[in-house]
This record gives structure tokens, sequence and C-alpha cells, in this order.
């Protein structure tokens, strides 16, 4: 027989509903629930048996979007599979999904075995992979369906970068059209890149090139014009949607019409975009560059419609687009020239806690905040049950939470491979205290006993939102 781990005496949280149950884990996977006092958990025995009175039980984040060690801006995002993974662990979040990237002129073959590659022994916790789009012809797409057969069921467009990952309008409807036909959900990096290219250059020739002047020309209309483009595209394709990195609430407005429509349009939104603004940006003595990512920090009336939006289900996810950059060396690559900066901000150990603080706040109730950060993120990308959930038979990803204890974030203190917090000084109440990964504890009371490799690879199944 395996190893029997019990969880006692904790409020058991899901996106369904809350609980005063114990927990029985037997051989990485949740055995049973029984109301806590009563005679069945009594008669329970374990070889390990954690107290969680007085915390939340929840289960594992799942994380549907980071990019460790990207490939981008002349760099690389700063955090591998391992240092970000053993980070994200730290923060309560027990799968990661991540970006594989193809590269032009290449097959999404080479570049999803290179992904492998980059991960395979390294994942303190278990990953899986969408699929980065940057050469869509007809090879890309035959190619598509085998991915999806694979298990890799998602498929990130971009409608920014020219030259880099941008498609334009004809490739993303193929790419629809196909997603369609194969099940693949097509994921929008959703901002009019080649209008914003332009005021980039205008802006660069007026002398404006400092980061905050990068808030300033990635216009909001121009990531609504771009959703709603998305949309209307997705519409002829007869394909559901999903924006990532929703930051404009003129965006989130294109999403509500488009559902009050009946429409298969979902949206995630990201840390970022709730608890920082444009003031980050304008930051000064280069400062801003820490917080220079796409889309971009938006002016602080931007956040009310994304909490509305979570309120009221137009927003489905919060991820963090997880793409740390040091600040020493790499964004200082945009010293002179804002365009320079590479795009991306740090925050996969910070998710859980902060979307915690918005219960606090009151800004969502304590089973919206599980539901957007694990159940749902795991729903729209294949994974559940076996993620996102306490409920016999899914995998023991679970989370001892302290809704009680204060805590500093800081890069002092913070385990991701990275030299600045993006939330610097911020006091949040609420910290993870015991992280289990498929039964194993990972966190230990706030002592990492996780090893790299104990991560595995999870093939997904299609989309599970859409039924
Ligand atoms: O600035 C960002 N978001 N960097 C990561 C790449 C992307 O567009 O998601
Ligand atoms: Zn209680
Ligand atoms: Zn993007
Ligand atoms: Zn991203």
């Amino acid at each position: 027989m395996g190893t029997r781990t019990l969880i006692r005496g904790g409020l058991v949280v899901t996106a369904a509903e809350e609980t005063h149950a114990d927990v029985l884990v037997e051989d990485g996977r949740i055995a049973a629930l029984a109301a806590h006092g009563t005679e069945a958990a009594a008669a329970w025995t374990a070889d390990r048996v954690i107290d969680a009175r007085e915390k939340y039980v929840i289960p594992g984040g799942v994380d549907a979007h980071t990019h460790m060690e990207l490939p981008f801006g002349g760099t690389f995002a700063s955090d591998s599979f391992e240092t970000g993974t053993r980070a994200a662990a730290w923060g309560g979040t027990t799968t990661i999904v991540d970006f594989a990237v193809q590269t032009q002129g290449r097959s999404l073959r080479s570049g999803l075995d290179a992904w492998y590659a980059k991960a395979d022994g390294k994942c303190a916790i278990d990953y899986a992979f969408h699929m980065i789009l940057s050469d869509v012809n007809e090879r890309t797409l035959k190619e598509m369906d085998l991915l999806v057969e694979e298990g890799i069921t998602s498929f990130k467009l971009f409608m920014a970068y020219p030259g880099v990952f941008y498609s334009d309008d004809g490739q993303i409807l193929r790419a629809m059209q196909r997603a369609s036909a194969n099940g693949g959900l097509v994921m929008m990096h959703a901002e009019n890149g080649l209008a914003i290219d332009v005021l980039v250059e205008q802006a660069l020739q007026r002398g404006e090139t400092d980061p905050r002047f990068h808030g300033e020309v990635r216009k909001a209309l121009l990531e609504a014009e771009a959703t709603h483009r998305a949309i209307q595209l997705a519409r002829v394709a007869d394909a559901p949607l999903y924006v990532v990195h929703v930051s404009a609430e003129e965006a989130v407005a294109e999403l509500t019409a488009a559902r009050d429509q009946g429409l298969p349009v979902f949206g995630e939104t990201c840390p970022q975009y709730l608890f920082l603004s444009a003031d980050n940006l304008a930051e000064p003595g280069f400062e801003g560059a820490k917080y220079v990512c796409s889309t971009p920090l938006r002016p602080r009336e931007h956040q009310a419609a994304l909490w509305r939006g979570l309120r009221t289900d137009d927003l489905q996810v919060v991820s963090t687009d997880h793409c740390p950059f040091c600040f020493k060396g790499q964004k200082e690559l945009g010293r002179g020239d804002f365009s320079k900066i590479p795009n991306g901000l740090p925050g996969v150990e910070n998710r859980m806690d902060l979307l915690h603080q918005a219960v606090v706040d009151g800004h969502l109730t304590r089973r919206r905040w599980i539901e957007i950060a694990c159940a749902t993120p795991a729903r729209m990308f294949g994974l559940y049950p076996k993620k996102g959930t306490i409920a016999p038979g899914a995998d023991a990803d679970i989370v001892v939470y302290d809704p009680h204890t204060e805590q500093t974030i800081s890069a002092a203190t913070h385990h991701m491979s990275v030299d600045y917090s993006a939330y610097e000084g911020k006091t949040v109440t609420g910290q993870v205290e015991t992280v289990l990964s498929r039964g194993e504890v990972v966190i230990d009371r706030r002592t990492y006993t996780g090893r790299a490799g104990h991560g595995v690879y999870t093939p997904r199944s299609t989309c599970q939102y859409l039924n």
C-alpha cells in the first residue's frame, strides 16, 4: 500500500462549495472527503496528518499563462523551468501551462520538442503546453491537428509584434477555421500591432523614449479594436476564442457584448492589471521599465471594469503571464528607447496571494477566487477534474492556506529568479503554508521540500468550458 496523508480540520474551498472537511490522500490522489468531526473522518488513519485547523484547504493554483525561458527582445525570460516552477509552488500554484514557441520558418513539432526538452526533469510541479503560432501556413495548419491529438489543445496567435510573432487576419482566420474543425482553442494577443508600431516610431522621433510612452502608444482603443476584430473572425470561423491578458475597459466591453450575444468568447486578465497601473510605468529614474509588458498597464480607472468582469463572468480566468526580465542587464536594454525594453512581468509566485487579497478587499468571494485561479483555467484548457478542484479521484494538488497571516511582498524574500518585485512593499493578508503536488508535500509549513523533476508533463483534453 502507498502512503496516506490526512489533511484535518480545515475549511475546504472549491469553486462549488465550502465545507469543513477532512481530506484523505492516497497514492497521489484524493481518496475521500468527510465532514470534520464525523465518525467516518475520525476513523481514518494515515502516515502523515496535516493540521489545517483555522486554515483553508484549496486546490493548487492553475496558472494557464507563463513564459519560462522565453526568448524575447534579444534576451531570455530569467526564470528557468526549474526556478519558475519552484517559485510557483511557493505561491500555491501546482500546475502551469507554458507556451512552446514556433520559430518562423520552422515546424510546430520542432518548437514543441524544444520546449519538452527545456522542461523535462526540471519542474517542481506539473506542467503542460500551449503552442504559439508564429508562422501560419499549410504545413502549420496540418500540424495543429496532430498537436490537438497529442494534448496541446490551444494555440496562441498574435495581432501584435509585426516581424516577430505577428499573424495577419488571413492567417488568423485560417488557424481559427482549423481550430473549429479539430477542437483546438485559439488564444489571442489582441492589440493592433501595425498601428502601434507607427505610434512607436512617431513617439521616438519626438524624443519620447521613457518607459511611460510604452503605455501611451499601446492605446486602449487599439486593444479594443483588435479584440473586436478577433471576435468577428472567430464568428466567421465558427470557433471559440480566448483573449489573453485583457487590460482595457474598452476590450472588456467588446467581450461583454459578444457574450451577451451568446458567443463562446472568453477573457483572461492578470494581477498586474488589477493591482498596478500606468502610474507605475511613469515612476522616475527608469524604474518604470520594471512594469513594461503588453498589453500595457492602464490608468487606474480601467481596474473597476476588470473587477466587474471577473464578478459577472465576462472575464473567466486570472493568469500571470509570468515573463520575468531582470532590471539589471535586461530591462536596461531599453534605456533611451522604451521599445527595446523586453516585455513582461514576474508574478507566478504572487497570483494566489494577490487574489486572496481581492477576497479580503471585497472584490471577489472565496469561491470565485478558486474558480478564476484554479477550476476555470483547468476546465478551459482540458485539465479538469484532475486539476483545479478537491474531489475524490482528482490529483492531490492541495494548498493549506493561512488566511490570517500578513506578509509583505519583496524581491528580498521571493523565489523567482528576478532582481525585483512588481509588488515590492505591498502587504497582503494570507499566506501559503503547505503545498502538496500529487500527494507529495513540496512546501512544508513554509519550507521547500520539493525537487526538480517531481513535476510531470500533463497532456490536456480539448476545452471543457464549452459544454
Ligand atoms: O509582455 C508580455 N506579455 N510578455 C510576454 C509575451 C506575451 O505577449 O504574452
Ligand atoms: Zn472555520
Ligand atoms: Zn501576449
Ligand atoms: Zn504571455
